[in-house]
C-alpha cells in the first residue's frame, strides 16, 4: 500500500469511527461559585506557550497531507486557521524526505495562511537536518515531534524500533531554528516520560491523551484480522496526563489535546495547567461533513463559549483559571491514589 493510500485510509476510517464518547473530562467537575465578580468584557483569552503568543488558547492539531485528497483538506484547514486566527499544525511531513513531489500538499498550508502560526509535524525517527527541511517547507513557527509507538506497532507497515527517539529529539531541540513541541498522538504521557523529555532540553509538551481519536482502533481496522482489538483502551487520558505532568517540577510548559468534545472540556484542560488546547477530530469531522463555512462558524462559536465559561468561573485570564476549584470523580481518584498525585489540592485553590 502506498503512503498516499495510507493517508486517505486514515481520513476514511477516522470518519467512520468518529463519535463523541464518554471520557475522563466527564470525571472533572468545577465547584460553582455564585459570584463571578466580573463580566464577559473582562475576559482575555490570549495565552503564551514558550516564545509563541497566541490570541486564543486553541489550535488545530496535526492531521494530514501527502495525497491529493489531503492537499484539499489542508488547504481548507489553513483557510479556516487564517479566518479564525487559530494556529494550525501540518500532518506528519516525513513523506517529503522520500517523496519530495508531495511537498506541495503541506506547503499549501503556508500559501493559504501566509501570516498565521504554523507547526510543522514529524515523527521522532529523524534527525535535525530532516527536521529543518520540514520547518523550511512550510516556514513553520514551531516544530511538533510526535510520539506514537502504539500506533506504529499496530500499523501493519509501521516502525518496530524506537531506540533512536531520545537521541533524535535531543539533537533536534539543540539544533533547529524554531521552538520544539513534543506531542503524543492520543495515548498520553506519564510523569516519567515528561521527566526524560525535560532532561534532554524539551520545554514544550502536548500531552496528547486518550479520549478522542484512537489510532489503535484506526490502524487495527487496516489489519486483515484486526488482531489488536484488545489494545483499544491503551494509554492515559488527557486529564490523567495533565495531572501526571503537573507533578513534575521543571521548566516545561504544557499543551493538551485528545478528546476535546466541547469548550467545557477545553476549559477543564486549561484549568489543569495546559497553556493551550489542541483539537483535531472535532474540527476535521465538521469540515468533512458540513464544509468550511460550518467549521469557521463552529470555531467562532467556540471562542464565544470560552468567554462565557471564563466568566462563569470568574476567570479574567489563564492565570485566574489556575485558581479555580476542581473535584475529580472516582475514576480519576483511583489513578491519583496509586500514583501519589495530590488531587485534593485542586479542590481548594481559590481560598
Ligand atoms: C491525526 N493525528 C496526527 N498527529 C500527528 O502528530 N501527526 C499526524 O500526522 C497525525 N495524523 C492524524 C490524522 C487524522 C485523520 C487525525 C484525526 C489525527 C493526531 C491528532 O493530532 C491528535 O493528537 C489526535 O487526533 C487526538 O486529538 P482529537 O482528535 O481527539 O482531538
Amino acid at each position: 500500500m502506498s503512503y498516499q493510500d495510507r493517508k486517505d485510509d486514515h481520513i476514511r476510517l477516522f470518519r467512520a469511527f468518529y463519535r463523541k464518547t464518554s471520557n475522563d473530562f466527564d470525571h472533572v467537575v468545577f465547584v460553582h461559585h455564585a459570584l463571578p465578580e466580573m463580566g464577559i468584557q473582562d475576559v482575555n483569552l490570549s495565552t503564551t506557550i514558550g516564545p509563541l503568543q497566541l490570541p486564543y488558547p486553541l489550535y488545530i492539531n496535526a492531521m494530514t497531507g501527502g495525497s491529493e485528497q489531503t492537499l484539499h483538506i489542508n488547504e481548507q484547514l489553513a483557510i479556516v486557521a487564517r479566518k479564525t486566527g487559530l494556529p494550525i499544525a501540518t500532518g506528519s511531513m516525513s513523506i517529503i524526505l522520500t517523496h519530495p513531489e508531495t511537498e506541495h500538499t503541506f506547503r499549501v498550508i503556508r500559501q493559504a495562511n501566509p501570516k498565521g502560526i504554523i507547526f510543522a509535524n514529524m515523527g521522532a525517527g529523524y534527525g535535525p537536518n530532516e527536521a529543518q527541511r520540514m520547518i523550511e517547507c512550510v516556514e513553520a513557527d514551531a516544530l511538533q515531534i510526535h510520539l506514537n509507538a502504539p500506533q506504529e506497532l499496530v500499523m501493519p507497515e509501521g516502525d518496530r524500533d524506537f531506540s533512536s527517539w531520545m537521541h533524535n529529539i535531543e539533537k533536534i531541540v539543540k539544533t533547529v531554528t524554531v521552538p520544539v513541541i513534543v506531542k503524543e498522538v492520543g495515548f498520553g504521557m506519564s510523569r516519567e516520560t515528561i521527566r526524560r523529555l525535560a532532561s534532554i532540553g524539551v520545554t514544550m509538551i502536548d500531552v496528547g491523551g486518550r479520549g478522542g481519536t484512537n489510532f489503535i482502533q484506526i490502524e487495527n481496522e487496516r489489519r486483515r484480522n484486526q488482531d489488536f482489538a484488545y489494545l483499544q483502551d491503551w494509554g492515559q487520558s488527557t486529564v490523567i496526563s495533565l495531572l501526571e505532568a503537573l507533578q513534575e517540577n521543571n521548566k516545561v510548559e504544557y499543551m493538551a489535546s485528545g478528546g476535546i468534545r466541547s469548550m467545557l472540556d477545553a476549559v477543564k484542560a486549561l484549568a489543569l495547567g495546559a497553556k493551550a488546547v489542541g483539537i483535531a477530530g472535532r474540527y476535521l469531522y465538521t469540515l468533512l461533513k458540513h464544509g468550511i463555512d460550518a467549521l469557521i462558524h463552529l470555531i467562532q462559536t467556540d471562542l464565544e463559549e470560552l468567554r462565557h465559561l471564563y466568566t462563569l468561573l470568574g476567570a479574567r485570564n489563564w492565570y485566574d483559571l489556575q485558581k479555580t476549584d476542581i473535584i475529580f470523580k472516582q475514576e480519576v481518584v483511583g489513578w491519583c491514589d496509586a500514583r501519589g498525585i495530590d488531587y485534593k489540592r485542586y479542590a481548594n485553590r481559590s481560598r
